[in-house]
């Protein structure tokens, strides 16, 4: 058993992790054959992908997958720490799982992801949750099919988390979930500690995927026909930061579109590590799609400096302008959080006015949520609940507003367009623009899987109606 321990979390070595390939133990491949296996994701993309990890893994110990937790013999949580409602829905998951392993008594439950490295969350396991069978931390996935084993064979809780991130491991095998677009890391962990944020303590030291390691995963998928891929991490803009010789985000953009792979995005970037070179390589490209997630948090420097977000209103505006100006027909999405410790009426009121400035043409909002020994939870100003609540109502009907009038700009354009699927409606097809909005148009089912071009005809808040136009 080990446990997950904040003070080794915290700390940040200066050692050079090193890769290390991924050794599936094949007396495990057996174990599940004729069972079956679901998994439910909380999260971000990263913890996305660590499924479709998860996935492969173990389907390679002979488990098959089912979409109906009630009908599977191991039913895995993928969970996510970043704010309080994300613990909630896991633990009232767990509160069913617990109910059905009462009927089902071989049910094997699991847990990963980034609870899992949760000092709380495990003692909480260990002391009340007993039925939970095995943890399992975000450093040391690839144990997996060896930890469920032990589980399975010794017939007891295992509880296996690491809380200092060791080497990169490639080659841990990926079942994707969409056959267009494919994620892949790029950067794993967060060095920048942001007073709100558990990240830096759940995933870990900031480490750089290996760029040859990266290319060739790319190159793999363009031969495999995906036509997207989402380049990863917590801060990717900090991408090689961590090596010994000079190569960069910009470096790692221009070599990944020169594999000829159709779209690119990446995200997520921090203001901090945006370089003037980053937004030249995105301007060059045409296969670096013009979509930018550049999180702001807070319009209030006040507020951004207690964030320990490492730039003022004024600075982030600075290059929000400079990326709108160089990059034509550019997105620009955001993420805020209202009701930071302290954060006055005046503080809110220049988030407005800074949303008011930016025009987002789309933005997640959270209200603030006090993270276990992260330091704002400390700081003794807690926002009223009712308070937040106002401020997020406030602050989404002038984010509706923009989106809305974003989308309405594209009315009567013509947008390239990666088909995806048939919707719930029969012959109308959707799929997502270069700039990561969504259409829905009238098409033959032939498309899916193509770029084409489409007409759009009518914009809403959340979505695009079109005609399609040609390939
Ligand atoms: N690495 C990304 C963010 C990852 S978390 C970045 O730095 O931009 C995604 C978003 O969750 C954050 O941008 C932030 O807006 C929000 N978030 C993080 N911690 C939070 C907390 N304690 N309460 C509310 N929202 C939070
Ligand atoms: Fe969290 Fe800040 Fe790191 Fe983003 S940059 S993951 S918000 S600590
Ligand atoms: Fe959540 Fe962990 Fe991602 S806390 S947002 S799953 S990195």
């Amino acid at each position: 058993m080990e446990l997950p321990d904040y003070v080794k979390a915290k700390q940040r070595s200066k050692n050079k992790e090193l890769d290390e390939q991924y050794v599936f133990n094949s007396n495990l491949s057996t174990i599940g054959v004729g069972k079956k296996y679901f998994i439910k994701t909380y999260g971000c993309q990263m913890n996305e992908h660590d499924t479709e990890n998860i996935k492969a893994m173990i389907e390679k110990m002979g488990y098959s997958y089912v979409d109906n937790y009630k009908e599977a013999d191991l039913v895995i949580l993928n969970t996510c720490s970043i704010r309080e409602n994300a613990h909630n829905k896991a633990f009232g998951m767990l509160g069913r799982l617990k109910h059905l392993k009462e009927e089902k008594k071989d049910l094997i439950i699991g847990l990963c992801g980034c609870m899992a490295q949760e000092e709380g969350v495990i003692s909480e396991i260990i002391n009340k949750r007993k039925y939970v069978d095995f943890v399992i931390g975000t450093h040391n996935l690839h144990h997996l099919p060896e930890v469920l084993n032990k589980t399975i064979s010794l017939n007891k809780q295992e509880i296996e988390v690491f809380s200092k991130e060791g080497n990169i491991v490639e080659g841990i095998p990926v079942k994707r979930d969409n056959p267009y677009k494919a994620y892949v890391n790029i950067i794993y962990g967060c060095d920048k500690f942001c007073t709100y944020c558990i990240v830096p303590f759940t995933r870990g030291k900031q480490r750089s995927r290996n760029p040859k390691d990266i290319i060739l995963e790319v190159e793999e998928l363009v031969k495999d026909g995906y036509k997207e891929v989402t380049l990863l991490g917590q801060n990717v803009n900090a991408y090689g930061k961590d090596f010994d010789y000079q190569y960069n985000m910009e470096n790692l953009l221009e070599d990944v579109a020169k594999t000829g792979i159709p779209r690119i995005f990446f995200m997520t970037s921090h203001p901090w590590d945006f370089t003037d070179g980053m937004i030249d390589v995105i301007a060059k490209y045409e296969n670096i799609m013009p979509f930018v997630h550049l999180p702001v948090q807070s319009g209030s420097s006040r507020v951004l400096k207690l964030m320990g977000r490492r730039y003022t209103k004024e600075e982030y505006i600075t290059l929000f302008d400079k990326i709108r100006e160089r990059i034509p027909g550019v997105v620009i999405s955001t993420d805020i959080i209202v009701g930071f410790p302290t954060e006055t009426e005046e503080d809110f009121n220049e988030t407005l006015d800074l949303v008011e400035h930016c025009k987002y043409d789309s933005a997640y909002t959270f209200i603030y949520s006090p993270r276990e020994k992260t330091p704002a939870a400390e700081f003794k100003e807690q926002i009223d609940e009712s308070v937040k609540e106002d401020r997020l109502y406030k602050l989404n009907e002038l984010i509706n507003k923009y989106s809305l009038e974003s989308n309405k700009k594209l009315e009567n354009k013509t947008v390239s367009v990666l088909v995806e699927g048939e919707g719930t409606k029969k012959k109308i097809l959707f799929g997502y623009t270069d700039t990561k909005k969504l259409i829905n148009f009238p098409g033959d089912k032939s498309l899916i899987g193509k770029i084409v071009k489409v007409k759009v005809v009518d914009a809403k808040s959340w979505s695009l109606d079109g005609e399609y136009v040609g390939e």
